[in-house]
């Protein structure tokens, strides 16, 4: 897949493929436009993340990524947005219980980051995290794809 996440502003945009991967393959996300998808925790998040459906709380500066691609009728991999949760500092935004959503386009465009631009256009994400209220609003991938 040429085009990258690279180029824009987000600095997990550029780091996430340092993340560590919590999930075994790429698996098909109907919440995030029935994309495959695959899911990457940060150095600071990953412990907590790992306990999974027990993990209560996670640190601040824990940030997930979760890149995404569908795969056209020809065969190919096409890349899809780049989905970014980050924990942020008690004050940041107790709407989003101080997540920090972000939708980046290949290419590194910026679709929406919660408190910045078209902060808006992602609040349909803590809309529907909020389920995940027990696990610090993470919803976690199924079972069968999650690395132990
Ligand atoms: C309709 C519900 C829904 C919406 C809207 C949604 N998500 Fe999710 N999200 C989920 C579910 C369910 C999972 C875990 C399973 C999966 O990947 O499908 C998840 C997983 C994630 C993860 C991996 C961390 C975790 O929770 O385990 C990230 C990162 C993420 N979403 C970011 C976003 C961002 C950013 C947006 C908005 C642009 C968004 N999500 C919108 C339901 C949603």
């Amino acid at each position: 897949m040429a085009k990258s996440y690279t180029g824009g502003k987000h600095w997990a945009a550029t780091r996430w493929k340092g993340f560590t991967q919590v999930t075994t393959q790429p698996y098909v996300s109907a919440t995030h436009g029935g994309r495959q998808v695959q899911n990457l925790v940060n150095k600071i998040g990953l412990n907590a993340y790992k306990k999974f459906d027990d993990i209560k709380a996670v640190p601040v500066g824990s940030t997930m990524a979760k890149p995404s691609f569908t795969v056209g009728k020809d065969g190919e991999a096409k890349l899809g947005p780049l989905f970014i949760m980050e924990k942020m500092t008690k004050g940041f935004n107790a709407d989003t219980s101080n997540w920090r959503y972000a939708a980046i386009l290949p290419g590194g465009n910026t679709m929406g980051v919660t408190k910045a631009t078209n902060s808006a256009g992602v609040a349909f994400c803590h809309e529907c995290h909020v389920s995940g209220e027990d696990n610090d609003f993470l919803l976690l991938a199924p079972e069968e794809y999650r690395v132990k």
